[in-house]
């Protein structure tokens, strides 16, 4: 099959696509005809090196952490799917990833493809959904005023969206070009963080959904209302690793995620430090939203597997608008 493959941690053109074999499907295990894939923050860190002791990859490796696509073979004791069923998923990193023509995926981490979304626009969904929705859901109710960080991201864009269908009062950051984009998804309040400090702009927040990470945490933690949320999903670990080198940086890390949750005991906020999970029951729960016209993609840029280079370049820019979606033919 062909697959853009990992050669070495580096830039961008260390990615090559080139035939490899299909791993084996095991018992539980799904064999996807992957048509769509698309493209997240952390393909470049891993891409970079900086997650290599917390991935665990030996190199040479597929990346890729999002599909959508025609299940082809199913192991002896799949239970919920069937050979020509439509699915999506964000597999977990430990097995090859999605940027390839086909991903053997295990069934628990699996859900069938909300049938009103193309390929390209469900495969842009899963891993920033799945982390949206563990922020937010259950915690978020009717009449919370939450907020959330870069709404005009992978992550937010979906934020926004999850948390208004939850009844919440939503406010978010972005730069002022993208204004009319969050306000078009449901932001209540768009604050231009180039001209104006969001902590000072906002006032009771019930939940804070930080994608930013560093002090920006903190401000987080000092901001909420006591009895709120803050989810925090960047722990730094890129710069510890540049800093400090693998392990140490990679310990430094784990200590600096304990003195976030102490931090908010100490002042009774729940301070979470979420990682994505790749369970189907938060697939299936995008899927509701989505049949219910409550959740959308949000699609930046689309990319064919073999400019998967390009891609990368595009996403590191940081100025994403949703998702960049790659097209896997
Ligand atoms: N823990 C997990 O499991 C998990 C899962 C998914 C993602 N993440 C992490 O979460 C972070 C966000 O992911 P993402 O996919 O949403 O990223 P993304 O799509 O690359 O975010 C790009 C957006 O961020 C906005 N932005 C940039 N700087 C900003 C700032 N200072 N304040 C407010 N907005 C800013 C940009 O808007 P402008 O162009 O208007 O500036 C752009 O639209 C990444 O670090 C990613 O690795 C973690």
């Amino acid at each position: 099959m062909r697959a853009a493959v990992l050669h070495e941690y580096g830039p961008p053109e260390n990615l090559r696509i080139e035939e490899v074999d299909c791993p084996p499907v095991g018992p539980r295990d799904v064999k996807v005809r992957v048509r769509a894939s698309s493209l997240n923050p952390i393909d470049w860190k891993c891409r970079a090196g900086t997650q290599r002791l917390v991935m665990g990859w030996k190199l040479p490796w597929v990346q890729g952490m999002d599909l959508a696509g025609e299940v082809v073979e199913i192991g002896a004791e799949v239970e919920h799917f069937a050979v020509g069923d439509e699915v999506w998923s964000s597999p977990s990193h430990k097995r090859w990833g999605t940027w390839a023509e086909f991903c053997v995926v295990d069934e628990a981490e699996l859900g069938h493809k909300p049938p009103s979304l193309s390929m390209e626009e469900a495969a842009s969904i899963p891993l920033a959904g799945q982390t949206a929705w563990q922020c937010l859901v259950p915690h978020v109710s009717e009449g919370d005023r939450v907020f959330i960080q870069a709404g005009s991201g992978g992550v937010g864009t979906l934020a926004i969206q999850i948390a208004k269908a939850h009844g919440a009062w939503v406010a978010t950051t972005c730069s002022e070009r993208n204004h009319a984009l969050v306000r078009e998804l449901g932001a209540d309040r768009a604050v231009d963080y180039r001209s104006e400090n969001w902590w000072e702009a906002l006032d009771e927040l019930d939940l804070i959904l930080d994608s930013l990470g560093g002090e920006e945490r903190w401000r987080a933690l000092r901001s909420v209302k006591r009895g709120g949320r803050v989810a925090n999903i960047t722990t730094g670990l890129p710069h510890n690793v540049e800093t400090y080198g693998a392990a140490l940086g990679t310990v430094a890390t784990g200590l600096g995620i304990a003195r976030f949750w102490a931090g908010g005991k100490l002042r009774g906020v729940d301070a979470a430090t979420v990682v994505r999970s790749a369970r189907r029951d938060l697939l299936d729960g995008l899927a509701g939203l989505i049949e219910e016209g409550k959740l959308a993609p949000c699609i930046d840029r689309v990319y064919p597997l073999e400019e998967i280079a390009e891609a990368h370049r595009y996403g590191e820019t940081g100025r994403i608008r949703g998702k960049v979606v790659l097209r896997v033919d």
